[in-house]
């Protein structure tokens, strides 16, 4: 795994986030479709991006002419078209707020946390999540200095859409890393970067794309449910809605991988994703929970990866 991974240049998610794939990698690459390994797959679509943990992989590892990527997170998707369009501003700013912080002592640090949150909380009506502005850079930066210094790089918002994820109180929280932006701004120069639901991107898909799908877990049990990346949650509901979109995907002739967290973990008797992709291949590997909300919900657990095209077992 490691000399795998030691091999790909720079271009890491920009982000911490709920669900990053950033430690199941080596166990997708190797379920990877051979076409992709072959080169006959020119477009990646991922319409779940989070932090991007599979998209900044396989773009530096194999290539593709078109990418499009989506998330129903305005925050997220603000960001990643700043980073595209403007990463040294989003450098200068996000330098300016890592200055600050880093003069400071840990009870002033904590002060100019909850600034900041207040302010991305206050100026938030006046943003315009679909026409790019120069305030927006501002804001992706706050975004960013929020993920890196909060309570666990959680994403969490209230009923009112405010951010209200408490102080991380981390020793040398990594604020900017100047190279990795700037190798993400050049892997997303060639990306289309979309704010919405999943849905919409089956317009996209042909018989040479290659569909990376990582929607919210459905919770293992009541308490463990993250606290939704928006305050829209992901129902049982949206993901038999998923299961949909899948075989549409699959009739078009793409080639798809879907992974999600195995009910199994819980109870051994819940067969919800056997039910709804029985006709594909599902196939589990352990992988360790790193953001939940419980501290007994961290360990080791099942993750399920679904293919339409690897041979049913
Ligand atoms: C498990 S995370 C993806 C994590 C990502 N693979 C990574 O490595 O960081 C799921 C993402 O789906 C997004 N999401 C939730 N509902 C959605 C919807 N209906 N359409 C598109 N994205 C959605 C969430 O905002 C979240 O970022």
């Amino acid at each position: 795994m490691a000399r795998q991974l030691r091999s790909i240049p720079e271009g890491k998610p920009f982000l911490k986030w709920a669900g990053g794939k950033t430690q199941l990698l080596p166990e997708f690459d190797k379920r990877f479709p051979t076409e992709l390994k072959q080169k006959k797959l020119t477009k990646y679509v991922e319409p779940f991006i989070g932090g991007g943990a599979v998209y900044f992989y396989v773009n530096q590892k194999y290539s593709f002419k078109h990418c499009y990527i989506c998330d129903i997170n305005e925050e997220l998707i603000l960001s990643y078209l700043v980073i595209k369009k403007s990463v040294n501003k989003l450098i200068e700013n996000l330098d300016a707020l890592k200055s600050d912080y880093v003069s400071k002592g840990d009870e002033s640090r904590k002060q100019l946390y909850y600034h900041i949150r207040d302010v991305f909380n206050q100026k938030k009506s006046e943003i315009d999540f679909h026409k790019f502005q120069p305030a927006w850079i501002e804001r992706a930066a706050q975004l960013i200095f929020l993920n890196r210094t909060c309570y666990n790089g959680l994403f969490r918002v209230n009923q009112k859409g405010e951010f209200n994820v408490p102080f991380g109180k981390y020793k040398n929280p990594e604020i900017l890393n100047e190279t990795n932006l700037k190798q993400d701004a050049k892997i997303l120069q060639m990306t289309e970067i979309i704010l919405g639901d999943f849905t919409q991107f089956k317009k996209f898909v042909d018989k040479n794309t290659f569909v990376y799908l990582d929607p919210p877990y459905r919770p293992l049990n009541v308490t463990s449910s993250f606290t939704s990346y928006s305050r829209d949650g992901f129902s049982d509901d949206d993901q038999k809605r998923l299961a949909k979109f899948f075989r549409e995907l699959d009739k078009l002739g793409a080639k798809v991988l879907l992974s999600n967290s195995d009910p199994k973990n819980e109870n051994p008797y819940d067969t919800f994703f056997e039910d709804l992709y029985s006709d594909y291949t599902i196939e589990r590997v352990p992988a360790k929970r790193s953001i939940n909300c419980v501290g007994s919900g961290r360990g080791e657990i099942n993750e399920l990866i679904i293919t339409n095209y690897r041979r049913k077992i």
